[in-house]
Protein backbone atom coordinates (compact mmCIF):
# COMPACT_ATOMS: atom_id res chain seq x y z
CA UNK A 1 0.00 0.00 0.00
CA UNK A 2 1.29 4.02 -0.37
CA UNK A 3 1.22 5.11 2.85
CA UNK A 4 2.27 8.81 3.67
CA UNK A 5 2.97 10.04 7.37
CA UNK A 6 3.05 13.67 7.97
CA UNK A 7 5.35 14.59 10.48
CA UNK A 8 8.94 12.43 11.33
CA UNK A 9 8.69 13.34 14.91
CA UNK A 10 9.09 10.24 17.00
CA UNK A 11 5.45 8.74 16.44
CA UNK A 12 5.69 9.71 13.07
CA UNK A 13 9.42 8.85 11.83
CA UNK A 14 9.13 5.40 13.97
CA UNK A 15 5.61 4.49 12.57
CA UNK A 16 6.84 5.77 9.01
CA UNK A 17 9.54 3.18 8.56
CA UNK A 18 8.08 0.14 10.39
CA UNK A 19 5.45 0.62 7.89
CA UNK A 20 7.98 0.48 4.85
CA UNK A 21 9.58 -2.45 6.81
CA UNK A 22 5.99 -4.53 6.71
CA UNK A 23 6.57 -4.00 2.87
CA UNK A 24 4.71 -0.57 2.69
CA UNK A 25 5.58 1.97 0.03
CA UNK A 26 6.46 5.15 2.90
CA UNK A 27 6.84 8.43 1.85
CA UNK A 28 7.54 11.11 5.32
CA UNK A 29 6.91 14.59 5.11
CA UNK A 30 7.96 17.11 7.65
CA UNK A 31 7.84 21.27 7.14
CA UNK A 32 11.40 21.20 8.56
CA UNK A 33 13.85 21.12 5.85
CA UNK A 34 16.91 20.29 8.57
CA UNK A 35 15.02 17.09 9.74
CA UNK A 36 14.67 16.02 5.56
CA UNK A 37 17.92 16.53 4.81
CA UNK A 38 19.48 14.70 8.56
CA UNK A 39 17.03 12.07 7.41
CA UNK A 40 18.27 11.86 3.80
CA UNK A 41 21.85 11.50 4.95
CA UNK A 42 20.85 8.66 6.86
CA UNK A 43 21.21 10.67 10.10
CA UNK A 44 18.32 10.41 12.77
CA UNK A 45 16.81 13.39 14.23
CA UNK A 46 15.79 11.47 17.61
CA UNK A 47 17.68 8.82 19.47
CA UNK A 48 16.18 5.30 19.02
CA UNK A 49 17.90 2.13 19.49
CA UNK A 50 17.58 0.28 15.90
CA UNK A 51 15.85 3.33 14.14
CA UNK A 52 18.51 4.02 12.06
CA UNK A 53 18.85 0.92 10.50
CA UNK A 54 16.12 0.37 9.84
CA UNK A 55 15.39 3.78 7.97
CA UNK A 56 18.81 2.76 5.96
CA UNK A 57 17.51 -1.08 4.94
CA UNK A 58 14.20 0.62 3.50
CA UNK A 59 15.64 3.65 2.28
CA UNK A 60 17.83 1.38 0.80
CA UNK A 61 15.36 -1.24 -0.55
CA UNK A 62 13.44 2.06 -2.28
CA UNK A 63 10.39 1.58 -0.16
CA UNK A 64 10.95 4.95 1.82
CA UNK A 65 11.68 8.14 1.30
CA UNK A 66 11.27 11.68 2.52
CA UNK A 67 9.66 15.71 1.63
CA UNK A 68 9.21 19.02 3.14
CA UNK A 69 6.51 19.21 0.08
CA UNK A 70 2.93 17.99 1.44
CA UNK A 71 1.22 17.64 -1.84
CA UNK A 72 3.83 15.77 -3.27
CA UNK A 73 3.66 13.85 -0.79
CA UNK A 74 -0.17 12.80 -0.48
CA UNK A 75 -0.46 12.64 -4.27
CA UNK A 76 -0.42 8.84 -4.76
CA UNK A 77 -1.13 7.98 -1.24
CA UNK A 78 -3.98 5.39 -0.54
CA UNK A 79 -3.39 6.50 3.76
CA UNK A 80 -2.14 9.61 4.65
CA UNK A 81 -1.36 8.99 8.28
CA UNK A 82 -1.09 12.15 10.92
CA UNK A 83 1.91 11.98 13.12
CA UNK A 84 2.18 15.82 14.45
CA UNK A 85 2.74 16.82 17.76
CA UNK A 86 -0.16 17.46 20.07
CA UNK A 87 2.17 19.45 22.86
CA UNK A 88 -0.04 20.51 26.03
CA UNK A 89 -1.32 24.02 25.62
CA UNK A 90 0.52 27.00 26.98
CA UNK A 91 -2.20 28.20 30.30
CA UNK A 92 -4.82 25.68 30.41
CA UNK A 93 -3.61 21.79 29.77
CA UNK A 94 -5.61 21.13 26.71
CA UNK A 95 -3.74 19.54 24.26
CA UNK A 96 -2.71 21.62 21.33
CA UNK A 97 -4.49 20.15 18.22
CA UNK A 98 -3.41 23.27 16.07
CA UNK A 99 -0.60 21.18 14.14
CA UNK A 100 -3.04 18.05 13.42
CA UNK A 101 -5.75 20.18 12.32
CA UNK A 102 -3.23 21.95 10.00
CA UNK A 103 -2.03 18.98 8.45
CA UNK A 104 -5.78 18.22 8.19
CA UNK A 105 -6.25 21.23 6.27
CA UNK A 106 -2.89 21.04 3.92
CA UNK A 107 -3.69 17.38 3.11
CA UNK A 108 -7.11 17.83 2.32
CA UNK A 109 -6.39 21.70 0.51
CA UNK A 110 -3.24 19.25 -2.01
CA UNK A 111 -6.03 16.63 -2.58
CA UNK A 112 -8.51 19.12 -4.00
CA UNK A 113 -5.68 20.79 -5.89
CA UNK A 114 -5.60 17.80 -8.11
CA UNK A 115 -7.79 16.61 -10.86
CA UNK A 116 -11.26 16.02 -9.87
CA UNK A 117 -11.77 11.48 -10.28
CA UNK A 118 -8.86 11.17 -8.37
CA UNK A 119 -8.92 7.75 -5.83
CA UNK A 120 -9.96 8.49 -2.55
CA UNK A 121 -7.94 8.39 0.67
CA UNK A 122 -7.94 7.05 3.52
CA UNK A 123 -6.80 9.73 6.11
CA UNK A 124 -5.47 8.20 9.69
CA UNK A 125 -5.07 10.12 13.52
CA UNK A 126 -2.13 8.81 14.70
CA UNK A 127 -1.27 11.51 17.23
CA UNK A 128 -2.42 11.63 20.52
CA UNK A 129 -5.60 13.30 20.42
CA UNK A 130 -8.80 14.27 22.62
CA UNK A 131 -12.34 12.59 22.20
CA UNK A 132 -13.90 13.99 19.20
CA UNK A 133 -11.06 15.37 17.29
CA UNK A 134 -11.97 12.95 14.73
CA UNK A 135 -15.39 14.60 13.78
CA UNK A 136 -13.31 18.07 13.65
CA UNK A 137 -10.86 17.06 11.41
CA UNK A 138 -13.48 15.27 9.68
CA UNK A 139 -15.11 18.85 9.29
CA UNK A 140 -12.13 20.69 8.43
CA UNK A 141 -11.37 18.36 5.21
CA UNK A 142 -15.24 18.38 4.08
CA UNK A 143 -14.63 21.56 3.81
CA UNK A 144 -11.07 21.81 2.07
CA UNK A 145 -11.56 19.04 -0.26
CA UNK A 146 -15.44 19.01 -1.31
CA UNK A 147 -15.25 16.71 -4.53
CA UNK A 148 -12.95 14.55 -2.41
CA UNK A 149 -13.73 10.99 -0.45
CA UNK A 150 -11.65 11.43 2.50
CA UNK A 151 -12.60 8.69 5.20
CA UNK A 152 -11.22 10.07 8.77
CA UNK A 153 -10.22 7.51 10.99
CA UNK A 154 -8.31 7.31 14.41
CA UNK A 155 -5.26 4.55 15.08
CA UNK A 156 -3.96 5.50 18.14
CA UNK A 157 0.04 4.83 19.12
CA UNK A 158 1.35 2.91 21.85
CA UNK A 159 4.86 3.07 21.85
CA UNK A 160 7.17 3.42 24.57
CA UNK A 161 10.15 5.75 23.93
CA UNK A 162 13.67 3.28 23.78
CA UNK A 163 11.36 0.23 22.94
CA UNK A 164 9.47 1.48 19.88
CA UNK A 165 10.18 -0.11 16.82
CA UNK A 166 9.74 -3.70 18.95
CA UNK A 167 6.20 -1.89 20.45
CA UNK A 168 5.62 -1.39 16.81
CA UNK A 169 6.14 -4.71 15.19
CA UNK A 170 4.51 -7.03 18.51
CA UNK A 171 2.62 -4.64 19.90
CA UNK A 172 -0.10 -6.07 22.37
CA UNK A 173 -2.94 -4.91 20.66
CA UNK A 174 -3.83 -2.27 17.37
CA UNK A 175 -6.86 0.25 17.93
CA UNK A 176 -8.55 0.99 14.94
CA UNK A 177 -11.44 3.62 15.28
CA UNK A 178 -13.56 3.92 12.17
CA UNK A 179 -17.28 2.72 11.32
CA UNK A 180 -16.41 3.06 7.77
CA UNK A 181 -16.13 -0.79 6.50
CA UNK A 182 -14.65 0.85 3.29
CA UNK A 183 -11.87 2.50 6.09
CA UNK A 184 -11.53 -0.75 8.02
CA UNK A 185 -10.77 -2.57 5.27
CA UNK A 186 -7.87 -0.62 4.16
CA UNK A 187 -6.27 -0.54 7.74
CA UNK A 188 -6.75 -4.58 8.05
CA UNK A 189 -4.45 -3.92 4.55
CA UNK A 190 -2.19 -1.08 6.73
CA UNK A 191 -1.86 -4.06 9.63
CA UNK A 192 -1.93 -6.90 7.57
CA UNK A 193 1.44 -8.31 8.42
CA UNK A 194 0.60 -8.87 12.19
CA UNK A 195 -2.55 -10.48 11.32
CA UNK A 196 -0.80 -13.19 9.22
CA UNK A 197 1.18 -14.32 11.77
CA UNK A 198 -1.55 -13.58 14.58
CA UNK A 199 1.32 -11.87 16.40
CA UNK A 200 -1.41 -9.15 17.47
CA UNK A 201 -5.10 -8.58 17.47
CA UNK A 202 -6.33 -5.66 15.86
CA UNK A 203 -9.18 -3.87 17.76
CA UNK A 204 -12.08 -2.21 15.53
CA UNK A 205 -13.93 0.13 17.55
CA UNK A 206 -15.87 3.36 16.48
CA UNK A 207 -13.38 6.86 16.09
CA UNK A 208 -14.24 8.61 19.29
CA UNK A 209 -13.90 4.86 21.55
CA UNK A 210 -10.28 5.00 19.85
CA UNK A 211 -9.52 8.09 21.13
CA UNK A 212 -10.35 7.34 24.18
CA UNK A 213 -8.85 4.02 24.70
CA UNK A 214 -5.69 5.51 24.29
CA UNK A 215 -5.86 8.00 27.22
CA UNK A 216 -7.36 5.65 29.76
CA UNK A 217 -4.22 3.32 28.29
CA UNK A 218 -1.93 5.77 29.81
CA UNK A 219 -4.39 7.31 32.58
CA UNK A 220 -4.34 3.32 34.01
CA UNK A 221 -0.46 3.29 33.71
CA UNK A 222 0.03 6.59 35.38
CA UNK A 223 -2.32 5.24 37.87
CA UNK A 224 -0.43 2.29 38.59
CA UNK A 225 2.89 4.38 38.97
CA UNK A 226 1.38 6.98 41.19
CA UNK A 227 -0.54 3.65 43.45
CA UNK A 228 2.71 1.90 44.19
CA UNK A 229 4.64 5.44 44.62
CA UNK A 230 2.87 5.98 47.31
CA UNK A 231 2.45 2.81 48.62
CA UNK A 232 6.59 2.76 48.57
CA UNK A 233 6.06 6.04 51.27
CA UNK A 234 3.56 3.83 53.56
CA UNK A 235 6.13 0.60 53.51
CA UNK A 236 8.77 3.73 54.11
CA UNK A 237 6.65 4.47 57.07
CA UNK A 238 5.86 0.77 58.23
CA UNK A 239 9.15 -1.10 57.51
CA UNK A 240 7.82 -2.95 54.28
CA UNK A 241 9.72 -3.22 51.68
CA UNK A 242 7.74 -2.00 48.81
CA UNK A 243 9.70 -4.70 46.22
CA UNK A 244 8.52 -7.23 47.92
CA UNK A 245 4.80 -5.94 48.36
CA UNK A 246 5.17 -5.01 43.98
CA UNK A 247 6.23 -8.64 43.74
CA UNK A 248 3.65 -9.96 45.59
CA UNK A 249 0.58 -7.94 44.30
CA UNK A 250 1.77 -8.32 41.23
CA UNK A 251 1.98 -12.08 40.66
CA UNK A 252 -1.99 -12.12 40.69
CA UNK A 253 -2.62 -12.17 37.28
CA UNK A 254 -5.84 -9.42 37.51
CA UNK A 255 -2.61 -6.91 38.47
CA UNK A 256 -0.35 -8.15 36.74
CA UNK A 257 3.65 -7.06 36.98
CA UNK A 258 4.36 -4.28 34.95
CA UNK A 259 4.64 -0.73 35.59
CA UNK A 260 4.41 -1.55 39.46
CA UNK A 261 8.12 -0.66 39.76
CA UNK A 262 8.36 2.74 42.57
CA UNK A 263 10.37 5.22 41.74
CA UNK A 264 10.74 9.08 41.56
CA UNK A 265 7.52 9.36 39.61
CA UNK A 266 6.78 9.14 36.09
CA UNK A 267 8.36 11.95 33.58
CA UNK A 268 8.18 11.71 29.44
CA UNK A 269 6.11 12.97 26.89
CA UNK A 270 3.18 10.89 27.32
CA UNK A 271 1.87 10.39 30.72
CA UNK A 272 2.41 13.84 32.26
CA UNK A 273 1.07 15.42 29.43
CA UNK A 274 -2.36 12.84 28.26
CA UNK A 275 -2.99 13.03 31.88
CA UNK A 276 -3.89 16.46 32.23
CA UNK A 277 -5.67 16.85 28.75
CA UNK A 278 -7.77 13.79 29.93
CA UNK A 279 -8.45 15.82 32.80
CA UNK A 280 -9.95 18.81 31.04
CA UNK A 281 -12.31 16.36 28.45
CA UNK A 282 -13.51 15.16 31.54
CA UNK A 283 -13.80 18.88 32.68
CA UNK A 284 -15.29 19.56 29.91
CA UNK A 285 -18.01 17.06 29.83
CA UNK A 286 -18.36 17.65 33.43
CA UNK A 287 -17.90 13.73 34.20
CA UNK A 288 -15.13 13.89 37.10
CA UNK A 289 -12.27 11.57 36.91
CA UNK A 290 -10.75 11.89 40.57
CA UNK A 291 -8.71 9.03 40.35
CA UNK A 292 -6.76 10.21 37.89
CA UNK A 293 -6.76 13.84 39.44
CA UNK A 294 -5.12 11.95 42.47
CA UNK A 295 -2.65 10.36 40.20
CA UNK A 296 -1.22 13.40 38.74
CA UNK A 297 -1.03 15.15 42.07
CA UNK A 298 0.82 12.63 43.64
CA UNK A 299 3.28 12.18 40.52
CA UNK A 300 4.06 16.15 40.92
CA UNK A 301 4.61 16.31 44.39
CA UNK A 302 6.69 13.03 44.50
CA UNK A 303 9.80 14.74 42.12
CA UNK A 304 10.35 17.15 44.61
CA UNK A 305 9.76 15.39 47.31
CA UNK A 306 12.69 13.06 45.97
CA UNK A 307 14.93 16.25 46.09
CA UNK A 308 14.01 16.34 49.87
CA UNK A 309 14.93 12.63 50.33
CA UNK A 310 18.50 13.33 49.42
CA UNK A 311 19.06 16.13 51.54
CA UNK A 312 17.17 14.17 54.36
CA UNK A 313 19.59 11.27 53.86
CA UNK A 314 22.36 14.02 54.09
CA UNK A 315 20.92 14.81 57.73
CA UNK A 316 19.10 17.27 56.83
CA UNK A 317 21.68 19.82 55.31
CA UNK A 318 22.12 20.70 51.57
CA UNK A 319 24.19 23.60 51.79
CA UNK A 320 27.63 23.24 51.25
CA UNK A 321 27.59 19.76 49.82
CA UNK A 322 28.00 18.49 46.59
CA UNK A 323 25.43 16.14 45.43
CA UNK A 324 26.36 13.59 42.34
CA UNK A 325 22.81 12.52 40.13
CA UNK A 326 23.52 9.57 37.67
CA UNK A 327 20.81 9.96 35.07
CA UNK A 328 19.11 12.66 33.89
CA UNK A 329 16.74 11.60 31.27
CA UNK A 330 13.09 10.30 32.23
CA UNK A 331 14.09 7.07 31.55
CA UNK A 332 16.98 5.40 30.07
CA UNK A 333 17.56 4.50 26.30
CA UNK A 334 16.32 8.12 25.62
CA UNK A 335 17.86 11.72 24.97
CA UNK A 336 14.55 12.95 26.22
CA UNK A 337 13.95 14.75 29.35
CA UNK A 338 10.84 16.38 29.00
CA UNK A 339 8.74 16.11 32.29
CA UNK A 340 11.77 14.38 33.71
CA UNK A 341 12.10 14.01 37.48
CA UNK A 342 15.86 14.63 37.23
CA UNK A 343 14.55 17.99 37.04
CA UNK A 344 12.56 19.15 39.83
CA UNK A 345 14.93 17.17 41.89
CA UNK A 346 18.14 18.81 40.91
CA UNK A 347 16.11 22.56 41.51
CA UNK A 348 15.30 21.36 44.79
CA UNK A 349 18.93 19.85 45.64
CA UNK A 350 19.55 23.87 44.38
CA UNK A 351 17.35 25.62 46.52
CA UNK A 352 18.50 23.88 48.88
CA UNK A 353 22.00 24.84 48.87
CA UNK A 354 23.38 21.87 46.83
CA UNK A 355 26.25 21.62 44.38
CA UNK A 356 25.34 19.82 41.48
CA UNK A 357 27.53 17.46 39.21
CA UNK A 358 25.23 15.42 36.38
CA UNK A 359 25.78 12.27 34.15
CA UNK A 360 23.88 10.63 31.50
CA UNK A 361 24.47 8.54 28.71
CA UNK A 362 22.33 10.58 26.30
CA UNK A 363 20.65 13.18 28.29
CA UNK A 364 23.34 15.98 29.02
CA UNK A 365 22.93 17.92 25.85
CA UNK A 366 19.57 18.56 26.91
CA UNK A 367 19.80 18.67 29.72
CA UNK A 368 22.36 21.59 29.64
CA UNK A 369 18.97 23.35 27.93
CA UNK A 370 17.19 23.05 30.58
CA UNK A 371 19.21 23.19 33.88
CA UNK A 372 21.20 26.04 35.25
CA UNK A 373 24.98 25.56 37.13
CA UNK A 374 25.23 22.33 36.92
CA UNK A 375 28.34 20.37 35.91
CA UNK A 376 28.10 17.44 33.47
CA UNK A 377 30.66 14.74 33.67
CA UNK A 378 30.58 12.36 30.97
CA UNK A 379 32.28 9.89 33.67
CA UNK A 380 30.08 8.37 36.49
CA UNK A 381 33.92 7.86 38.58
CA UNK A 382 34.85 11.34 37.79
CA UNK A 383 31.71 12.62 38.74
CA UNK A 384 31.69 11.12 42.33
CA UNK A 385 34.94 12.59 43.43
CA UNK A 386 34.60 14.16 46.70
CA UNK A 387 30.67 14.07 46.17
CA UNK A 388 28.53 13.87 49.41
CA UNK A 389 26.06 11.21 47.47
CA UNK A 390 25.43 10.19 44.78
CA UNK A 391 21.83 10.06 43.72
CA UNK A 392 20.62 7.30 40.95
CA UNK A 393 17.74 8.87 39.23
CA UNK A 394 17.51 6.87 35.84
CA UNK A 395 18.78 3.09 35.94
CA UNK A 396 20.73 3.04 32.54
CA UNK A 397 22.38 -0.26 32.56
CA UNK A 398 25.70 2.01 32.39
CA UNK A 399 25.13 2.63 36.29
CA UNK A 400 23.47 -0.72 37.45
CA UNK A 401 26.92 -2.43 38.06
CA UNK A 402 29.30 0.06 39.24
CA UNK A 403 32.66 -0.47 40.70
CA UNK A 404 31.28 0.76 44.35
CA UNK A 405 34.23 -0.11 46.05
CA UNK A 406 35.86 2.55 43.62
CA UNK A 407 33.57 5.05 43.83
CA UNK A 408 33.85 4.58 47.94
CA UNK A 409 37.73 5.73 47.42
CA UNK A 410 37.16 9.09 46.16
CA UNK A 411 34.24 10.38 47.51
CA UNK A 412 34.07 12.59 50.69
CA UNK A 413 30.64 11.12 52.36
CA UNK A 414 29.88 8.05 51.75
CA UNK A 415 26.69 7.71 50.50
CA UNK A 416 24.13 6.38 47.83
CA UNK A 417 20.66 7.74 47.84
CA UNK A 418 19.10 4.93 44.52
CA UNK A 419 15.61 6.12 43.60
CA UNK A 420 14.85 3.60 41.26
CA UNK A 421 16.43 0.35 43.39
CA UNK A 422 18.47 -1.19 41.16
CA UNK A 423 21.21 -1.67 43.95
CA UNK A 424 20.82 -4.29 46.93
CA UNK A 425 21.38 -2.71 50.11
CA UNK A 426 24.00 -5.58 51.76
CA UNK A 427 26.00 -5.20 48.25
CA UNK A 428 26.90 -1.26 48.37
CA UNK A 429 27.20 -1.82 52.34
CA UNK A 430 30.04 -3.80 52.05
CA UNK A 431 31.70 -1.66 49.62
CA UNK A 432 31.08 1.00 52.85
CA UNK A 433 28.35 3.55 51.63
CA UNK A 434 25.57 4.14 53.45
CA UNK A 435 22.23 3.10 51.27
CA UNK A 436 19.09 4.93 50.82
CA UNK A 437 16.55 2.63 48.30
CA UNK A 438 12.80 3.50 47.80
CA UNK A 439 10.17 1.82 49.75
CA UNK A 440 12.72 0.13 51.95
CA UNK A 441 13.01 -1.17 55.46
CA UNK A 442 16.17 0.71 56.24
CA UNK A 443 15.25 3.98 54.48
CA UNK A 444 12.49 5.50 56.43
CA UNK A 445 13.82 8.89 55.99
CA UNK A 446 11.28 11.29 56.09
CA UNK A 447 10.53 12.70 52.26
CA UNK A 448 7.71 15.09 53.50
C1 LIG B 1 4.37 5.73 27.50
C2 LIG B 1 3.48 4.50 27.24
O1 LIG B 1 4.10 3.35 27.80
C3 LIG B 1 3.24 4.33 25.77
O2 LIG B 1 2.36 3.25 25.55
C4 LIG B 1 2.63 5.61 25.23
O3 LIG B 1 2.37 5.53 23.87
C5 LIG B 1 3.53 6.79 25.52
O4 LIG B 1 3.77 6.87 26.93
P1 LIG B 1 6.98 6.32 27.40
O5 LIG B 1 6.58 7.71 27.80
O6 LIG B 1 7.97 6.15 26.30
O7 LIG B 1 5.67 5.51 26.95
O8 LIG B 1 7.58 5.63 28.68
P2 LIG B 1 7.28 4.43 29.68
O9 LIG B 1 8.27 3.36 29.49
O10 LIG B 1 5.86 4.02 29.65
O11 LIG B 1 7.62 5.15 31.08
C6 LIG B 1 6.97 6.34 31.48
C7 LIG B 1 7.48 6.82 32.82
O12 LIG B 1 7.01 6.00 33.87
C8 LIG B 1 9.00 6.85 32.97
O13 LIG B 1 9.36 8.05 33.65
C9 LIG B 1 9.30 5.65 33.83
O14 LIG B 1 10.46 5.78 34.58
C10 LIG B 1 8.07 5.61 34.73
N1 LIG B 1 7.77 4.28 35.26
C11 LIG B 1 7.39 3.27 34.42
C12 LIG B 1 7.88 4.05 36.62
O15 LIG B 1 8.23 4.95 37.41
N2 LIG B 1 7.56 2.80 37.11
C13 LIG B 1 7.16 1.79 36.30
O16 LIG B 1 6.89 0.71 36.83
C14 LIG B 1 7.08 2.03 34.92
Amino acid sequence: MRITMVGTGYVGLVSGACFSDFGHEVICVDKDPSKIALLENGVMPIFEPGLEQLVARNVQAGRLSFTTDIAAGVTNAEAVFIGVGTPTRRGDGHADLSYVFAAAQEIAAALEAQSVGASDLLLVTKSTVPVGTGDEVERIVRQAAPNRVIRVASNPEFLREGAAIEDFKRPDRVVCGTDDGIARGMLSQVYRPLSLNQSAPVLFTGRRTAELIKYAANAFLATKISFINEIADLCEATGADVQEVSRGIGLDNRIGRKFLHAGPGYGGSCFPKDTLALLKTAEDYQSPLRIVEAVVAVNDSRKRAMGRKVIAAMGGEARGKVVTILGLTFKPNTDDMRDSPAIAIIQALQDAGATIRACDPEGMQQAAKMLTDVAFVEDPYEAVTDADVVVIVTEWDAYRALDLSRMAKTMRTLLMVDLRNVYAMDEVNSAGLTYVGIGKRDSALSTH
